[in-house]
C-alpha cells in the first residue's frame, strides 16, 4: 500500500443553484426530456458543501442569479493563479452574462481581474496543475485565450484538444489529483494531445469511457481526498489502491446539465 499522500486545505467559491434548470442544450448531456428536481438539485449542492467543510475547506459563495440557469457551475466564471484572476467570456450566449456576476465578486474581494478577450470557460478549461496549466480547446475555450492566460497569469500553458463532445470541458475529462499529477480519460483527447499528457504524468491515473461518463473525471482532490461521482467506481478503485481517499457525493441532478463536483466548485489560488 503507498503512503497517504498529503491534503492542502482550498478556498473554494461556490454557487447556490437557487435558479438550476435545463432550459437550453449547448452540451450533448443537456436535454428538455429530462427535468431538473431543484429540491434535490439544492440538498446535493448542500452535501457538497458541507464535504468540503468537513475536510477543512473554505466554502465562499457568490449570489446566483435569477435567468442564468447554468450558475452553480461557478468553476466556469474564472480561473485564479497567484491571486490573479483570469475572467471568462462565455461560448454560448445564454451564459454570458454569468461573467459580470463572477468579475464584480473577485473586484469585491480585492482581487484585479483580467477579462479574456477571446472565448474562455474559466476552470472548465484551464486546469493548474502546480507548475504548469493545463488547457483544453476544440469545443469551448479558444487557444488564443490560452496564450493570454499564459501571458497574464505566468504560467506555463499546455494546449490539450478535446475531441468528443459528451468531454466538452477538459475538467470533465481529466482531473489535478495534486500539483504533480492527474487523472484523465485518454480517448477524451487527440491522438497528440494524448501523446503529450502521457509523456508530463507518465504515473497518471487513466480512467475508462463508463468512468469517464459517470463524471468520475469531474472530481475535487486536495491531494488526498477526492471527491468523486459514487458511480464511477473503477476509477474510485484505482484512486484507493494509489493511497488516495475517495470521498463519493451524488450530483446526479446536475449531471442532467453536463456537470457534477468540479463544475459547481472554483478554486480560489492566493498563494
Ligand atoms: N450546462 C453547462 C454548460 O454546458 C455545464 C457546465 C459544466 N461546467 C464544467 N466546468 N464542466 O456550459
Amino acid at each position: 500500500m503507498p503512503s497517504s499522500p498529503a491534503a492542502r486545505p482550498r478556498r473554494y467559491l461556490m454557487c447556490e443553484p437557487r435558479h438550476f434548470d435545463v432550459r437550453y442544450a449547448i452540451n450533448p448531456w443537456m436535454r428538455a426530456d429530462a427535468p431538473v428536481d431543484r429540491e434535490r438539485a439544492l440538498a446535493q449542492w448542500q452535501a457538497l458543501v458541507d464535504t468540503y467543510r468537513s475536510l477543512g475547506h473554505t466554502v465562499e459563495t457568490l449570489d446566483p442569479v435569477p435567468g442564468l440557469p447554468d450558475m452553480v457551475f461557478a468553476a466556469n466564471g474564472a480561473v485564479v493563479v497567484g491571486g490573479r484572476v483570469f475572467g471568462s467570456r462565455f461560448h454560448a450566449p445564454e451564459r454570458r452574462p454569468e461573467s459580470t456576476a463572477h468579475h464584480a465578486w473577485f473586484k469585491e474581494a480585492g482581487f484585479d481581474v483580467r477579462e479574456p478577450e477571446s472565448v474562455c470557460e474559466g476552470e472548465g478549461d484551464l486546469v493548474p496543475v502546480g507548475r504548469v496549466m493545463l488547457a483544453g480547446t476544440g469545443f469551448r475555450t479558444s487557444e488564443a485565450a490560452h496564450r493570454e492566460a499564459q501571458e497574464y497569469l505566468g504560467i506555463a500553458t499546455v494546449t490539450l484538444r478535446l475531441v468528443d463532445p459528451y468531454f466538452y470541458h477538459l475538467d470533465t475529462a481529466l482531473f489535478a489529483l495534486d500539483d504533480e499529477n492527474v487523472a484523465y480519460y485518454p480517448e477524451a483527447f487527440s491522438p497528440g494531445s494524448r501523446e503529450v499528457l502521457r509523456r508530463l504524468y507518465p504515473d497518471a491515473v487513466l480512467a475508462d469511457r463508463e468512468d469517464a461518463l459517470a463524471f468520475g473525471l469531474n472530481s475535487v482532490s486536495d491531494g488526498r481526498h477526492v471527491v468523486v461521482s459514487p458511480t464511477a467506481t473503477g476509477l474510485i478503485a484505482k484512486l484507493a489502491a494509489r493511497g488516495y481517499e475517495p470521498v463519493p457525493v451524488d450530483l446526479s441532478e446536475f449531471h442532467k446539465s453536463g456537470g457534477s463536483a468540479k463544475c459547481c466548485t472554483q478554486e480560489v489560488r492566493t498563494a
